[in-house]
């Protein structure tokens, strides 16, 4: 198969980490006779330095072009970099999220899973753990906060600042059946989290998700307020399968949910429409204090290829390829700095190794 492929490589650890999930792209397209061809696309800071642009019209048009794209990361230290010093629709964050919305990248998938031989750098008690967990974060990426009217102004003679957090019923529907479908592949068990206790918007949320469940009865929909979600994904991970939530709330949630697997530096992502086409990305910042230093744990992005070859270009058994390779190298005790044994546990076999060298053993095992 023939894939063009889209690549924002952005800012601190974004090209160095995508560089990796190309070489076990490459290697997947030579032991399986894919062609992937690879379209350089400019986005965040990077973009701001070439173009004045954290995203501009001709970087849309390119990843509109792609049957799918995958992104590093971007973005820049706030306290340090001359990004942040711009308007804030002109900084590198602005980029992800206008192309978020250009191509209306409405579900995002955020899959937190903990591997059995991370339990070492998890930082939940063993009988917590138990056996394990695995949810699917499916969070709404093109409404609520993020996209609603906002304004600073001065009032009175103080500054005062406003974002508004709306959602229109069509919104949370296609959300909701995305999310029950992908939940009919799994443990067929949705929570939806909201804060219905104190916000319309939400109120409307468990409204829809409610009309949207009756077409799925053999699912297992439970509501939960926000607050004690993030408390019971640290006190109980194991009950949740897939978590259904707007965009800010699914934001918070999904750093707690990969903190709890051990590193943020595992845990993938996939952003849909309604089409075959996706934006893949770790879920992690660009992280500029560890950019260059060859440190950076490329498996979330290794993992974010992987989604797009099973969601966009239907390769499962690439897919399963690339996920068993990891499996192996985590077996055979490598790990990134992120993922090392938290400290008093045990060390026995383990060795600690850099983004490059990380790729590679990945690679060797596919
Ligand atoms: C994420 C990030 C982004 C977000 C930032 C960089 C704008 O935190 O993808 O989770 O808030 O969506
Ligand atoms: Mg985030």
């Amino acid at each position: 198969m023939n894939c063009n492929i889209g690549v924002i490589r952005g800012d601190g650890i974004g090209p160095e980490i995508v560089a990796e999930a190309i070489k076990v792209l490459d290697k997947i397209g030579e032991k399986y006779s894919h062609t992937f061809n690879y379209d350089e696309i400019l986005m965040g800071g990077c973009s701001i330095d070439a173009t004045g642009e954290p995203l501009t019209e001709g970087a849309i048009e390119q990843a509109k072009k792609a049957d799918a794209v995958l992104l590093g990361s971007i973005g820049g230290d706030p306290k340090t970099s001359p990004w942040y010093k711009l308007p804030a629709d002109k900084r590198p964050e602005a980029g992800l999220l206008g192309i978020r919305k250009a191509l209306n990248l409405f579900a995002n998938l955020r899959p937190a899973y903990l591997y059995p031989q991370l339990k070492e750098a998890c930082p939940l008690r063993d009988d917590i753990i138990g056996d394990g967990f695995d949810m699917m974060i499916m969070r709404e990426l093109t409404g609520g906060l993020y996209f609603g009217k906002r304004e600073t102004k001065e009032v009175n003679g103080k500054t005062e600042a406003y974002d508004t957090l709306s959602y229109n019923e069509d919104e949370i529907r296609r959300i909701a059946i995305r999310s029950f479908d992908i939940a009919m592949k799994r443990s067929k068990k949705v929570t939806s989290v909201d804060k219905a206790n104190v916000l319309d918007s939400s109120r409307l949320w468990r409204k829809v998700v409610e009309e949207v469940a009756v077409d799925y009865p053999e699912i297992t929909l439970e509501h939960m307020l926000v607050d004690n979600a993030a408390m019971q994904l640290v006190k109980d991970p194991k009950q949740f399968d897939v978590i259904l939530t707007e965009n800010m709330f699914g934001d918070i949630l999904s750093d707690e949910a990969s903190m709890v697997t051990g590193s943020i530096g595992m845990l993938s992502s996939a952003s849909l429409n309604e089409t075959k086409f996706g934006l893949y990305e770790p879920s992690g910042g660009s992280a500029p204090d560890i950019a260059g230093k060859g440190i950076a744990n490329p498996i979330a992005t290794i993992l974010s290829a992987a989604m797009m070859l099973r969601f966009t270009f239907d390769m499962d058994k690439e897919a399963d390829a690339i996920e068993n390779a990891i499996n192996k190298v985590l077996d055979d005790g490598y790990r990134t700095i992120d993922i090392m044994p938290a400290p008093g546990k045990d060390t026995t076999g383990i060795t600690r190794v850099g983004t490059k060298e990380m790729g590679d053993l990945i690679c060797d095992r596919i």
